[in-house]
């Protein structure tokens, strides 16, 4: 969500006139776009400004974006930490505006306002992070509120947008050679529109199911989707998946917990059973989708036996990939008025333990990989000369060796070799 906001602010402001540059020493301007999920994210932008008003040569103004100059708004002015404006989450569409205000001197700039009603959310092509791939957000927000998540309150509630609209971007994107979209929110499976939906042709038990089958319709050659949430998974999306060939066959479906206790404590709204029976039926696939999630340890109260569950579960689930979080208390979330008993060091041997049990499971879903064919969009050269890179259908990452004039097209790979996280294969 964050490299699609920074897509946006860089087009609108390559649209007004600004360069655009990658040297921070040669900018006027620097925006830091910000991330409050975890206190360590929050950090990075106090050392990064730090950083910035100590530099060399002359006073850059700095601006901040993103989820923590949302909830921290004027509070980021004070400690005088060298920052000139705030944007909130809504408010991107307005940053020339901060730009301006900060250039004629105006201290202490700051927008928390509402999003506009014509907010262009289409990255313009120069500043896409791949010709080839692209984000199309559909729901912004989240109104879940977890116990430990800080998203509720820094991105607000749940809108969605128009499905027409998301049909124009992904045509639009078709057009400009984009092989692979990105449908993108914090919950994708709670797509709810509220006008013009546009999408009664569709066959489709949710909303998002029938906009899965309309964004099947345009033809664009791939499709993926992230992240769902699991209570409002239903097998009506595998079914998307199974009827298109073009939707991709990977989902990612954070469980958060392998604990009933943890995960009501969490209020995530779903049981261990409850989430793999959704893994069985994405198992019940023909199109042998892989699956990913995201999991807490850690959270205030986990046992020993609570982790044991989590440990469990992932054995049952053979997630691909996974991303794994130290519980970190968010000020302002309910959870962060719970007593943080788990000790540190017992964090990070949860931690370390399910990283274990993760690689080992990675590497038997790769093992049965090798020496199959994977379809791979060659998205950019490789860290090796000669080699390029891309992403599987199953969102795997595969490396091998082809000329740059392979690059933009969907090849096919027969595997040969797995490294954590990584494939390497040869080209067809
Ligand atoms: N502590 C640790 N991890 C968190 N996440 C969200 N909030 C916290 C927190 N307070 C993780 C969740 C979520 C991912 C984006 O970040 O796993 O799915
Ligand atoms: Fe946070 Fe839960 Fe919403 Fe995900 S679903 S963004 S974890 S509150």
């Amino acid at each position: 969500m964050n490299v699609s906001d920074s897509e946006r602010v860089a087009s609108q402001l390559e649209q007004l006139g600004y360069a655009i540059t990658d040297s921070e020493e040669s900018a006027d301007i620097v925006l830091l776009n910000t991330c409050s999920v975890r206190e360590k994210a929050e950090q990075k932008l106090y050392t990064r400004a730090g950083q910035l008003k100590h530099s060399d040569g002359p006073k850059k103004i700095v601006g901040v974006m993103g989820c923590v100059a949302q909830l921290e708004g004027e509070s980021l002015f004070k400690k005088d930490r060298g920052i000139d404006f705030v944007i909130g989450t809504k408010a991107v569409g307005r940053v020339g505006d901060a730009i301006v205000a900060a250039v004629d001197g105006e201290k202490r700039f700051m927008d928390l306002g509402e999003r506009e009603e014509d907010y262009d959310w289409l990255p313009i092509k120069s500043q896409r992070h791949s010709p080839y791939v692209a984000f199309v957000p559909i729901i912004e927000g989240c109104n879940k509120f977890c116990t430990y998540c800080i998203v509720p309150f820094s991105r607000g509630r749940e809108k969605s947008l128009p499905a027409s609209e998301v049909i124009r971007h992904v045509l639009e994107l078709r057009r400009e050679g984009v092989k692979e979209i990105h449908l993108i929110g914090q919950n994708v499976n709670s797509y709810r529109p509220t006008t013009d939906s546009g999408l009664e042709k569709f066959k489709g038990k949710s909303q998002f199911a029938r906009l899965l089958r309309a964004v099947a319709a345009t033809g664009i050659e791939r499709i993926k989707f992230t992240t769902s949430f699991p209570r409002d998974y239903n097998s009506d999306i595998t079914d998307a998946i199974n009827e298109n060939e073009n939707l991709c066959n990977w989902v990612h479906l954070p469980v958060q917990s392998g604990s009933d206790d943890v995960l009501k404590a969490m209020k995530r709204g779903h049981t261990v059973e409850s989430y793999k029976k959704k893994i069985d039926d994405i198992r019940s696939s023909p199109r042998n989708i892989s699956l990913s999630t995201d999991m807490i340890v850690g959270f205030p109260g986990e046992t020993e036996k609570d982790f044991q569950g989590t440990c469990d579960l992932f054995e049952y689930c053979g997630y691909e990939s996974a991303y794994l979080f130290k519980y970190s208390p968010r000020p302002g979330t309910p959870a962060a008025e719970m007593e943080d008993d788990v000790l540190p060091q017992e964090k990070k041997m949860r931690f370390l333990e399910l990283e274990k049990i993760q690689r080992r499971i990675q590497q038997e879903s790769f093992a049965r990989k090798t020496g199959t064919l994977l379809q791979v969009l060659a998205e950019r050269k490789g860290a090796r000369d000669g080699q390029l890179t891309g992403h599987s259908t199953c969102q795997a990452v595969v490396n091998f060796e082809a000329g740059i004039e392979k690059l933009g097209s969907i090849v096919d790979v027969k595997i040969t070799e797995a490294k954590t996280n990584t494939l390497f294969g040869e080209i067809q």
